[in-house]
């Protein structure tokens, strides 16, 4: 069985989840779940970063310890995510001991190796991005990512010789085109290092973060302790066995800021220890709110929680997969949301359901007819699947959503074109009936890692035992799996319109 190993960025705790992070996260939920589905051993990680300067910081703000603060917040983001019906495997929160663990073990290989120098750091840091910038990079003075003052930093401390690296990573992309997606994201990867890598300082003289194993004077610059959270879930320094296993990762889901870290200092660092480097950093865009990045000041976050109270959670879950695509920017509004929520949800899936469960109560004494075998949507059915595993493989949720509906759509137009209501019970019936009982089934398998309640609840109203994300791809998508006989159940509308 293929294992599949997939990640999130974990979250700074100096905030609540809002839905730019519930987007990367569904995204990784819809794909793992994909692979739930063809049958592979699939671990999906997500969790908090709770060290660094900026939790420091809002933690002083708030009046709290930075440890208060990361239970307080790091609860929020797991209780968000268990709203969305996330099926995550581990939740790691970065002030566990199992992570300083990981983090000293993997710090030490890169000391032992002679890739950490004691030095000199001068010049700017912001604390937003917890990330050092020269003088050269900031605009007009400030953070060129955040526009914000950044603090001027001298102190001595440890260096990471990333210099060392830059011909073995020009040479591990070149030989990994697929390393880094989309390919406009690896070429800006690719121009970075071309650019130049400088060594880059790893340690800083406060408190709050992971002691270096040589030097307990120093903790590791935030980035050093958070992206080897990756490592430490699967048993880092703790589990050789399943480390060896899991490793390397399939998949960093990330969003478009934070690729240097994943594509350059993270390949690099895991190379200074002597482990190989993830297959793919996957950089999702920005999910926008009518065009503008949110943020706290301009009070235009929006929770998931308030979104999935308001909608249900499938609609939110389906409005991020089918309409947000992979890669470029996308747009949050309530209208976009709500229009694609009528016309997928509640006009094409929901009133396939209602009509056919309707029909087979009336005519077919709520007793479902197996479809025929040679029902003109068999071949469509063909069709939809293979589409829609390329698309999922691809990582284009939405295009493997789009697919999928087209089997829908054939599903009642087949429906108009027979018009059954107009039927006596009889043979014709039960075809028409079957075929899209048969429809429904496939659409539920397929559309599950979208919408994993509504397809559990169409599956239970068709009589069929166990649940669609139990079903195992391609067999489940094969035309006639639905064996006839079973008892239908009509139901209140799935998604009533709004
Ligand atoms: N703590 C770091 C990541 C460390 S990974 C070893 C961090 N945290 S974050 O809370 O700022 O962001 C977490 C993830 O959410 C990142 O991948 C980031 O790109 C993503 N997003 C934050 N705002 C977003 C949007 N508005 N839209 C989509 N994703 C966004 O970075």
């Amino acid at each position: 069985m293929p294992r599949f190993y997939a990640t999130t960025a974990i979250a700074y705790v100096n905030d609540a989840p809002h839905i730019g992070h519930a987007y990367e996260v569904l995204l990784g939920d819809g794909i793992t779940r994909w692979h739930r589905l063809l049958g592979d051993d699939v671990k999906y990680v997500t969790g908090t970063d709770e060290y660094g300067l900026k939790n420091q910081q809002a933690a002083e703000a708030q009046g709290t310890t930075p440890l208060e603060l990361a239970d307080r917040n790091s609860a929020r983001f797991r209780d968000a995510w268990d709203e969305l019906g996330v099926a995550y495997d581990d939740f790691i929160r970065t002030t566990e001991p199992r992570h300083t663990t990981a983090v000293q073990k993997l710090l030490q290989a890169v000391y032992d190796n002679g890739d950490i120098e004691k030095s000199t750091y001068e010049g700017p840091y912001c604390v937003s991005c917890e990330a050092y910038y020269t003088p050269e990079e900031l605009v007009d003075g400030n953070c060129p990512v955040h526009g914000r003052p950044v603090e001027w930093v001298q102190e001595d401390n440890w260096f990471f010789k990333l210099s060392n690296y830059q011909q073995r990573l020009l040479d591990w992309h070149e030989a990994n085109p697929g390393a880094v997606v989309p390919t406009s994201r690896r070429n800006e990867v690719l121009a970075f290092i071309r650019s130049g890598l400088r060594d880059i300082s790893i340690s800083r003289g406060f408190t709050w973060g992971v002691q270096l194993p040589w030097d307990t004077s120093q903790v590791a610059w935030v980035w050093f302790d958070a992206l080897p959270n990756y490592v430490t879930a699967v048993g880092y320094g703790k589990d050789e066995t399943s480390f060896d296993y899991w490793w390397p990762v399939d998949y960093h889901f990330i969003g478009k800021d934070i690729i240097r870290f994943h594509a350059v200092y993270w390949p690099a660092m895991l190379m200074a220890a002597g482990i190989e480097p993830a297959r793919c950093v996957a950089a999702h865009g920005f999910l926008l709110v009518s065009g503008e990045k949110m943020s706290k000041t301009k009070l235009n976050q929006i929770g998931p929680r308030e979104l999935v109270a308001d909608f249900g959670v499938d609609a939110v879950r389906w409005h991020f997969l089918r309409d947000v695509p992979f890669g470029p920017d996308g747009d949050f509004s309530y209208e976009g949301m709500t229009a694609r929520y009528n016309s997928d949800l509640a006009n094409n899936l929901g009133n396939l359901l209602s009509r056919v469960a309707t029909l087979v109560t009336s005519k077919c004494a709520g007793i479902g007819p197996a479809p025929p075998t040679d029902s003109p949507l068999a071949p469509v059915a063909e069709r939809v699947y293979a589409a829609a595993a390329a698309a999922w493989d691809r990582l284009a949720p939405s295009e493997a959503l789009e697919a999928t509906w087209q089997l829908i759509r054939e599903a009642n137009a087949h429906l108009e074109a027979h018009e059954p209501w107009k039927l006596e019970p009889g043979p014709e019936v039960d075809a028409v009936l079957g075929t899209g009982i048969e429809a429904l089934r496939i659409v539920a398998v397929l559309a599950s890692p979208a919408i994993p309640t509504a397809t559990a609840e169409v599956w239970r109203r068709l009589g069929l035992p166990g649940s669609p994300a139990d079903q195992r791809l391609p067999a489940a998508a094969v035309w006639g799996g639905y064996p006839g006989g079973l008892p239908v159940e009509k139901g209140p509308p799935l998604f009533p319109r709004r």
